[in-house]
C-alpha cells in the first residue's frame, strides 16, 4: 500500500496567489470576457458555495482520515486499476462544462448545468464513515446536499422504483475506459427509497474544498451504509426506472457483488471476510458494524428482507 503526501490544493497555491487570480477572473468577467460562473471561480482553489451549514447527519465523532491519504488511495477504474492510479491520472478529467441529465420515469426530465445544480439546495458538511468492500475504511467530511432534493425537482412518476447513476466514460480523458476492466460506462443504482433517504448525499466537495478529480469531481454520490462502490463518481446521467438495473460490479462478478451491497459483517465476500476493517492510516483492525454503523437510520428500509439473499 502506497501513500503519497500530496498537499491540499490550498497548500499548493498560496492564498495570496489564488485571491489575486480570483480578482483577475472577476475583472475579466465584468469585461464580458468570461462567464461569471461561480464554478469557474471555484477552479481557482476556493469554493462556489460559501460556508456549508453543519449537519445533524454527521453521526460520528471519529477523526477524519487525512486529506492526503484519501486523495492518494482509492478506486476510480476509469483512470486505472491500482489504488494510486486515480491520483496519477485524474488530472486529465475536464470538470467544466459539466451537465447531469435526469430522465426516465419522471414528469420533468431536466438537464442541469453544474452551476444550477450547486444552487438547488443548501450545502451541508457531513462527516461520514466510508467502508470499501476490500476491507479498508475512512472518515470523510463531504460537502453536498441530499440527493432527494434533486429527485423531487424532476417529479418521479408512479412507475419509478429504482434510480440508476451513470458516470462519464470518455476515452480521451479516461484512458482506461479503452480496456475491458469493467463494463463502461460505470453504472450504479439504488432503490428509490434508498435514493430518497436523507443520508444519501450528492457531493460536490470534501474537506472544505471543491471535489478533487480523483475522488469523483465535479459531482458524485455518497451512500455511507453501503460498500464504497455504490457511490458513483463523476456522474453525467441519472435515470429513474421501473426495473432493477444491472450495475457495473454485478456485471463484473454477479456472485460477489449483489444489488444491495449493504455493509454487512455477517455476509462474507466470496473470497474474504467482511467482519473487520482497517481504517486508512491505522495499523490495527476494527470490527465492521452492520450498515457501517448507520443501522438506526437505515435498517427499516430492509425490514422483512433476508439480507443474506439480498446481499
Ligand atoms: N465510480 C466510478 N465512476 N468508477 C469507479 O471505479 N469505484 C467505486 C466508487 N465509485 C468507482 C466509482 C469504488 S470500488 C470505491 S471503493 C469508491 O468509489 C472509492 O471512492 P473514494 O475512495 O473516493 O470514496
Amino acid at each position: 500500500m502506497r501513500f503519497s503526501t500530496a498537499p491540499k490544493p490550498s497548500e499548493i497555491t498560496p492564498p495570496a496567489v489564488w485571491t489575486a487570480r480570483r480578482e483577475t477572473l472577476r475583472k475579466l468577467a465584468a469585461l464580458g470576457g468570461l462567464a461569471a460562473s461561480p464554478w469557474a471561480l471555484a477552479q481557482t482553489a476556493s469554493t462556489p458555495w460559501g460556508t456549508p451549514r453543519s449537519s445533524p447527519f454527521s453521526l460520528t465523532d471519529d477523526k477524519p482520515t487525512p486529506f492526503s491519504t484519501v486523495t492518494s488511495y482509492g478506486n476510480f477504474y476509469e483512470f486505472g486499476p491500482d489504488k494510486d492510479s486515480p491520483a496519477k491520472h485524474a488530472h486529465r478529467l475536464r470538470t467544466q462544462p459539466w451537465q447531469i441529465r435526469v430522465e426516465g420515469e419522471v414528469l420533468k426530465p431536466t438537464t442541469f448545468g453544474l452551476d444550477t445544480l450547486l444552487k438547488l439546495a443548501a450545502m451541508e458538511e457531513r462527516v461520514y464513515r466510508m467502508r470499501c468492500v476490500e476491507g479498508w475504511s475512512a472518515v470523510i467530511p463531504w460537502i453536498g446536499f441530499p440527493l432527494g432534493e434533486l429527485i423531487r425537482r424532476v417529479q418521479p412518476t408512479g412507475n419509478a422504483k429504482y434510480v440508476e447513476f451513470i458516470s462519464l466514460a470518455d476515452p480521451e480523458q479516461m484512458p482506461y475506459v479503452r480496456l475491458p476492466l469493467l463494463s463502461w460506462p460505470y453504472t450504479e443504482a439504488l432503490r428509490l427509497d434508498e435514493a430518497l433517504h436523507p443520508l444519501t448525499l450528492l457531493a460536490f466537495g470534501m474537506y472544505g474544498e471543491v471535489m478533487p478529480k480523483q475522488n469523483g469531481a465535479p459531482v458524485r454520490l455518497v451512500v455511507p451504509w453501503k460498500y464504497g462502490f455504490k457511490s458513483a463518481k463523476s456522474i453525467v446521467r441519472i435515470r429513474l426506472v421501473e426495473q432493477q438495473p444491472q450495475t457495473a460490479w454485478m456485471k463484473a462478478g454477479p456472485s460477489e457483488y449483489g444489488f444491495y451491497s449493504n455493509v454487512n459483517p455477517d455476509v462474507p465476500h466470496k473470497r474474504w471476510s467482511q467482519s473487520t476493517e482497517r481504517r486508512l492510516g491505522e495499523f490495527s483492525k476494527r470490527k465492521t458494524l452492520p450498515f457501517n454503523g448507520y443501522a438506526e437510520q437505515v435498517a427499516q428500509l430492509y425490514s422483512g428482507m433476508d439480507l443474506r439473499t439480498h446481499f
